[in-house]
């Protein structure tokens, strides 16, 4: 299993001062900055682009940015975000006309690929795309806000996903987003996660330290 990795969402940030904000959660222990973009077309939220990760890396942070494109079309901001300072870029298949392009379209750009499913997408999209990509997330809650209960079924949804990457021989990360707070992200961990996205359960706490220390001695069981 790889270490684990906690990536902080910002959308739960206050936007006022998102510098500050991101560099005290990184401070704080975070390992990446898990970054949403949301079009109002494909979810019913709208939020940051390529401008925003840019300035970050203007700012100065040198952490992992973990861009979870939320968007459709999928294909023609990934050179921009490759530009702007992304590392990993995930999509969702289904908003691809073709995912395998895209996938190649990412790596091209320098970025490592993801692919996202939502909760009622199928694994199925793995069966032909698991080993050209670095990174699976499963969302434990439906894209396009922040603030959403975990949903349960995603437990064996995630073991299913483990049972594929480690039938692979490629380093595959098992990242899971929506709902993960302290109290239930041991058995997240438990049934195969291993790079967790926190947005309400971190920004919204006083001292981000205490919450992700207490979350990595919860996946540490
Ligand atoms: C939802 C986003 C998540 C969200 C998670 O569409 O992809 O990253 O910020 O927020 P919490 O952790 O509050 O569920
Ligand atoms: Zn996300």
């Amino acid at each position: 299993m790889l270490e684990p990795i906690i990536a902080p969402s910002i959308l739960s940030a206050d936007f006022a001062r998102l510098g500050e904000e991101v560099d005290n959660v990184l401070a704080a222990g975070a390992d990446w900055v898990h970054f949403d973009v949301m079009d109002n077309h494909y979810v019913p939220n709208l939020t940051i682009g390529p401008m925003v990760c840019e300035a970050l890396r203007k700012h100065g942070v040198t952490a992992p940015i973990d861009v979870h494109l939320m968007i459709q079309p999928v294909d023609r901001i990934i050179p921009d975000f490759a530009e702007a300072g992304a590392t990993t870029i995930s999509f969702h298949p289904e908003a691809s006309e073709h995912p395998h392009r895209t996938i190649q379209a990412i790596r091209a750009a320098g970025c490592q690929p993801g692919l996202v499913f939502n909760p009622g997408t199928s694994l199925n999209y793995l069966d032909w795309l698991l080993e050209d990509i670095d990174l699976v997330l499963l969302m434990s809650v439906n894209p396009g806000f922040g603030g959403q209960k975990f949903i349960p079924s995603t437990l064996d949804k995630l073991r299913e996903a483990r049972r594929r990457i480690d039938a692979s021989d490629r380093e595959i990360r098992l990242e899971v987003d929506g709902g993960i707070k302290a109290d239930n992200i041991a058995e997240v961990a438990a049934a195969g996660a291993d790079t967790f996205v926190a947005g309400s359960a971190i920004f919204g706490a006083d001292d981000y330290a205490t919450v992700i220390k207490r979350m990595r001695e919860e996946i540490a069981g």
